[in-house]
């Protein structure tokens, strides 16, 4: 093997026997920096990844039940999400992996071998958009499934990940740089995904939208529309699963529909997702935010039978954890057409009010005859029918 490639540990992720570098190698004040691995490879992301196997069943199921069924990740390090999807996704797979670094080949291979699945899994010394645009020759047809997962921004790969999918094929993307897409560096931001941003309360679903904001901007320019699946954030990262649908016309339709600006109101802590600016209580004025995302960024439907497909892999670690996701998002799906989620604590310090209990927040909500629930975002995040006036009348009227 090339540089110090040797692989020192197997481990069971899921299904799958991985070889990982020396942990050794990467021993950092808070624990284990998976960065400073020779190869990339985080046990926190199984989160991401059981959540990716349960995601990819159910649209191949669902929303793709065709024969062959093929699956492009090339940003793959240790191979560990192609050998999973291959293992823990329902019937025939093939997928084409790849890394730009030599080392995360040799232990992707090596993976593949452990797990016997040289016939369904093959692993490309290339750099990730190389090996995209070649998917065409390598396979007989374009991926159905292709998987974004770098480190930080996965805006260099999403114009060469879109131009070759399929048609409604599925795109799924990770994203950690929230200090770009949350707007806490907004030159990177307009450099990278072309927005204009500030930092706001609602940052992480903020984030979220400008990413699907531009994803849906590149598909247009390619005749493409995007229908998003599932949107969440976790552990310091943003994940989305969208469709991409071919269709000059149905791309107008998206950019006409969903593609707009939120409005930031300093003084009020808030921002709202609506067409025209706001006036914003007392002398300043609504900051522009976007272009964004602004219709919906999870589909009820497919949430639900993602719920049906979790209760049922129990060897998951992360089941449990996954139930409660997926049950909060389904609530806040039904919600989504109301605006941004809500953080109470800055709604409270607006009202000058101490902060309430959530639950009997939510309680004094729904007795009004609205709909209200938790939000994922945060422990003391929630998303309700109800206007912010009428939240902050509510949160007076608790003094
Ligand atoms: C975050 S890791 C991937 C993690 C993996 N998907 C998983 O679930 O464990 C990102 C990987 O992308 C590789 N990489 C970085 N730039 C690349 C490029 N331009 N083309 C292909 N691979 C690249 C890195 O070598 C690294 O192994």
């Amino acid at each position: 093997m090339p540089r110090n490639c040797v692989a020192r540990a197997v481990i069971k992720e899921g299904k799958a026997l991985l070889y990982i570098p020396d942990p050794a190698q990467a021993i950092a004040p808070h624990g284990i920096e998976p960065a400073w691995l020779e190869v990339f490879y985080n046990p926190r992301m199984e989160f991401n990844r059981d959540l990716s196997v349960v995601a990819l069943s159910v649209y191949r199921e669902h929303l793709a039940p065709v024969k062959d069924f093929y699956v492009a990740e090339p940003l793959t390090a240790t191979g560990v999400r192609p050998i999973r999807y291959a293992i823990e996704v329902n019937g025939d797979l093939k997928l084409v992996a790849g890394d730009i670094d030599e080392c995360a080949v040799s232990f992707a291979r090596d993976n593949v071998r452990l797990n016997g699945l040289d016939e369904v899994v093959a692993v490309y010394h290339k750099d990730a958009r190389e090996l995209l645009f070649a998917t065409r020759w390598i396979l007989d047809r374009p991926p159905l499934v292709v998987d974004i997962d770098p480190f930080g921004s996965p805006a260099p790969y999403l114009d060469a990940a879109i131009s070759v999918i399929g048609n409604k094929g599925l795109l799924a993307v990770t994203a950690t740089d929230l200090a770009v897409l949350e707007g806490s560096k907004h030159r990177a931001a307009l450099r990278k995904y072309g927005v204009s941003i500030r930092k706001t309360p609602e940052s992480k679903e903020i984030g979220i939208r400008v990413l699907l904001g531009y994803i849906a901007r590149i598909a247009a320019s390619h005749d493409k529309a995007i229908y998003p699946l599932l949107s969440y954030y976790a552990d310091h990262y943003i994940r989305i699963y969208v469709q991409i649908m071919r269709g000059a016309r149905r791309a107008d339709r998206m950019l006409e529909e969903s593609l707009g600006y939120a409005y930031y109101c300093p003084s009020e802590k808030r921002t709202y997702l609506i067409r025209d600016p706001p006036s914003c209580t007392g002398y300043e004025s609504p900051v522009p935010i976007g272009p964004l995302w602004t219709s919906n960024l999870n589909d009820v439907n497919f949430i639900v039978k993602l719920i049906d497909e979790t209760s049922v892999r129990e060897y998951l670690n992360t089941q449990t954890r996954i139930m409660d996701l997926l049950n909060t998002i389904k609530c806040e799906a039904e919600l989504e057409e109301y605006g941004l989620h809500l953080r109470v604590e800055q709604a409270a310090s607006f009202a000058r009010t101490s902060m309430p209990r959530i639950e009997a927040l939510l309680s004094t909500l729904e007795d009004a005859g609205h709909r209200a629930c938790r939000s994922h975002y945060s422990p003391t995040s929630i998303r309700t029918s109800a206007d912010y006036k009428e939240v902050i009348r509510f949160l007076l009227a608790s003094l």
